[in-house]
């Protein structure tokens, strides 16, 4: 199989820069290594003495875990570098003195004595402000020379619609004429990043699958990729609707995935070309809003709505009680803890194919 294409790319937005067979070879190779793990084989010379560094600036179980663990079972070296720890990357114009240090030294050194930097940033550490993150993870990119990953940005969680398009290859064989439905779910909190929701219907209409995205008023997502979605079902003859009705997106899916996230209220907008804010985030609208979405909870009623073998997704960790019942999370059509577990094998597909394994 030729890899030799992926050698030393970044993994930052690759719904938007990957192509579709980029997409097929990475869950092709993530299978492999299941398979290899499952059988118990040694894969530990596959990225032998590579080293991986990362740098969680949220919580994390799933990414944290399957990239410790993923990137020791291929061989290689997990160096944790924890904000606090360390001088916090900043980006110019936001540094402090001897509480920052400059992404440009940083991710020069870090390339200079490791193999690829994975970095998670979204919300918070943004300040809420809205692709803040995407632009200091793309300064990384700019001036390392090894690979940079996007581990969750404000915009884009890559990894995980990786594991996820694995799960439903799993379950369903194929993509194509699969409904897949991208739904709003309630919380309590109404601050949550838009970038599950957002890297799932760009790689699901990418996959060709037929994707409706059900929401309440006021959780539109960003224009940028409702756009590309658009574009992705007419490319690959697939089909992509919005709708504000929740059992509408319930009816006749083969593959539910309602998930939260926060209101477009609830971040900063900045004009990407100068700079300049545009639109503050507005918490009383936020919210207001999220009062009125409490009726998106996910029981067992609105389960009996989907397809015969249909099945419920979610990325985790799940607001249960808010989001969906334990009825629901823990029941038969539910694959949460089956995408949980192929972020592994995604993850370890993702450093083979960037960071240089033999396969
Ligand atoms: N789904 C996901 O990214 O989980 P973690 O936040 O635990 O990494």
């Amino acid at each position: 199989m030729k890899t030799s294409n992926f050698l030393g790319r970044d993994w930052i937005e690759p719904e938007l820069d990957y192509s579709r067979e980029e997409w097929k070879t990475l869950m092709d190779i993530g299978f492999e290594l299941k398979r290899r793990f499952a059988l118990g084989q040694d894969t530990t010379d596959i990225l032998k003495s590579k080293t991986l560094f990362t740098m969680f600036f949220n919580q994390s179980l799933r990414t944290r875990s399957t990239f410790d663990a993923g990137i020791q079972q291929l061989g290689g070296i997990h160096s944790s570098l924890e904000p606090g720890k360390t001088y916090t990357p900043a980006r110019k114009g936001f540094d402090i003195p001897y509480e920052t240090e400059r992404i440009s030294d940083v991710a020069r050194m870090l390339s200079r004595v490791g193999d690829a930097i994975a970095i998670r940033m979204y919300g918070p550490p943004s300040g809420w402000n809205y692709g803040f993150s995407d632009e200091t993870i793309k300064e990384f990119a700019y001036y390392a020379d090894c690979p940079i990953i996007n581990m969750e940005s404000d915009k884009y969680h890559p990894c995980q619609a990786l594991a996820d398009l694995m799960t439903i290859k799993e379950k369903f064989g194929s993509f194509k004429g699969k409904k897949l439905t991208m739904s709003f779910a309630y919380s309590g909190s109404i601050e949550k990043p838009r970038a599950v929701p957002q890297s799932v219907i760009l790689a699901s209409t990418l996959m060709g699958m037929d994707v409706t995205l059900a929401h309440p008023e006021g959780y539109d997502l960003d224009p940028t990729v409702i756009e590309k979605c658009k574009a992705n079902a007419g490319q690959y003859d697939g089909s992509f609707k919005i709708t504000n009705d929740f059992d509408e997106g319930f009816e006749g899916a083969d593959i539910v995935y309602p998930k939260s996230w926060g209101s477009h209220t609830c971040f900063n907008y900045y004009d990407e070309e100068t700079g300049k804010k545009i639109k503050d985030q507005d918490h009383d609208e936020a919210r207001r809003v999220n009062e009125l979405a409490k009726g998106w909870m996910t029981t067992q009623k609105q389960m009996d709505k989907v397809n015969k073998n249909g099945v419920y997704m979610h990325c985790l960790p799940a607001d249960r009680g808010q989001e969906v019942t334990d009825e629901v999370i823990d029941g038969p059509q539910s694959v949460v803890i089956d995408e949980a577990e192929n972020r592994l094998h995604a993850h370890k597909a993702i450093m083979a194919l960037l960071m240089g394994g033999r396969l």
